[in-house]
């Protein structure tokens, strides 16, 4: 059967961006990657379409795809609207109606790019990690939460809370796509907790630890640590599994470790295998329609999902040593040029597609 591609350029940037990852799908289509290729207003972009972020018709598109590639959403024009206008509410929303429970973020440090991690090149090169984070979980979105009034010696006061709370099948479920991806890189997982503190990590550890079983090598490691043992020696790991509010903050510390924000793909990827990939960076109204903007983290978006919504591991590794053949080369976007000669977000999409 035909893959559905739903492509979501979004706003901004995320316009120049897909276009280019469409050009590298284009060419592995016409090359025998059987995938049909659509695209939607989302966003701001949905927003002058359909007058909502998340459009009716985009929504059921959404749903009947296998796979949806995104650019990004926002930007000032859209600010002054109304919350559940917003661009952002768009990407809520998705993420929502498809559940997407599984966060993917890998943090790769290809050679060629060593100089621009914070981090001492020995340290950095070669880096890569797999972060796996809960999504849909945790105390982002745990019941009860709220601003209340106490009654205390002094006074009344207000009082902020909310919960952090997992039930065991959202553990499970969570935990078998990290020991597969696992499984299929270096075969090592680290699970990453507070379960000297937290009951809902104690049972986490249990619930990951059941799930991984013999299948992987299997490691718990405190998130205080893990925060201190990705700056001193990041390439102990292979991948980490976490829940939501660790793996906002860890998977933030690792994209860092790399040096650049245009150069970092991610995935989202509900229980069915249907997948939202997009880069980690935003719209960046600032270099928008300049042609500035470094292409190469949607199109290693577009090689996350041949690989993981579209089972095409060839088509996958060919976009990833197009890429490394182009760093190779020598071909910079200014972001990654360290001030030296860059070329265009169009030019760098022509040479991935010349390099496949
Ligand atoms: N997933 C998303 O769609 C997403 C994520 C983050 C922010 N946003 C939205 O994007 C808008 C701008 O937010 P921001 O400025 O905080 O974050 P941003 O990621 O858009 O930009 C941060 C900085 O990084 C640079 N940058 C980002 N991507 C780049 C690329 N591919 N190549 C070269 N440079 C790049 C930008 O020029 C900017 O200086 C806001 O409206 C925000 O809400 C959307």
């Amino acid at each position: 059967m035909t893959a559905q591609v739903l492509l979501l350029p979004g706003d901004g940037i995320g316009v120049e961006v897909v276009a280019q990852a469409r050009k590298v799908l284009e060419a592995l289509a016409s090359d025998g990657v059987v995938m049909s290729l659509s695209e939607a207003p989302f966003g701001g972009a949905g927003y002058d379409a359909a007058g909502k972020p998340l459009p009716d018709e985009t929504l059921a598109q959404a749903r009947a795809s296998d796979a949806i590639l995104l650019g990004a959403v926002g930007g000032p024009q859209y600010e002054a609207l109304p919350r559940e206008l917003r661009p952002e509410r768009g990407l809520l929303g998705i993420r929502a109606e498809l559940d997407l429970f599984a966060n993917l973020r890998p943090a790769i440090l290809y050679p060629q790019l060593a100089a621009s991690s914070s981090l001492r090149p020995e340290i950095v090169s070669g880096l890569d990690i797999m972060i796996v984070r809960e999504l849909t979980g945790g105390i982002y979105f745990g019941q009860p939460r709220g601003i209340a009034e106490r009654e205390t010696a002094s006074g009344t006061e207000r009082y902020g809370y909310n919960t952090m709370v997992y039930g065991e099948s959202e553990i499970r479920r969570i935990a078998k796509v990290a020991v597969e991806i696992a499984s299929k890189r270096g075969g090592k997982l680290c699970s990453v907790d507070k379960a000297n503190v937290l009951e809902v990590s104690e049972l986490w550890r249990e619930g990951v630890s059941a799930v991984a079983a013999e299948r992987v090598q299997l490691s718990h490691m405190y998130v205080d640590n893990a925060a201190m043992q990705l700056v001193r020696d990041p390439k102990q790991f292979d991948t980490i599994v976490t829940g939501n509010l660790f793996g906002d903050i860890l998977s933030d510390c690792a994209a860092m470790l790399t040096g650049s924000i245009g150069m970092l793909p991610s995935a989202s990827l509900n229980e069915g295998g249907v997948g939202l990939y997009e880069p980690v960076h935003g719209s960046a109204p600032d270099i928008a329609g300049k042609g500035l903007a470094n292409p190469l983290a949607t199109i290693l978006s577009a090689a996350m999902m041949l690989r993981y919504s579209l089972d095409e591991q060839e088509a996958a590794d060919r976009i990833e040593r197009a890429v490394q053949a182009v760093l190779e080369q020598g071909l910079r976007t200014p972001d990654i040029a360290s001030g030296g000669k860059s070329i265009s977000t169009q030019a760098m999409g022509d040479a991935v597609v010349a390099a496949l």
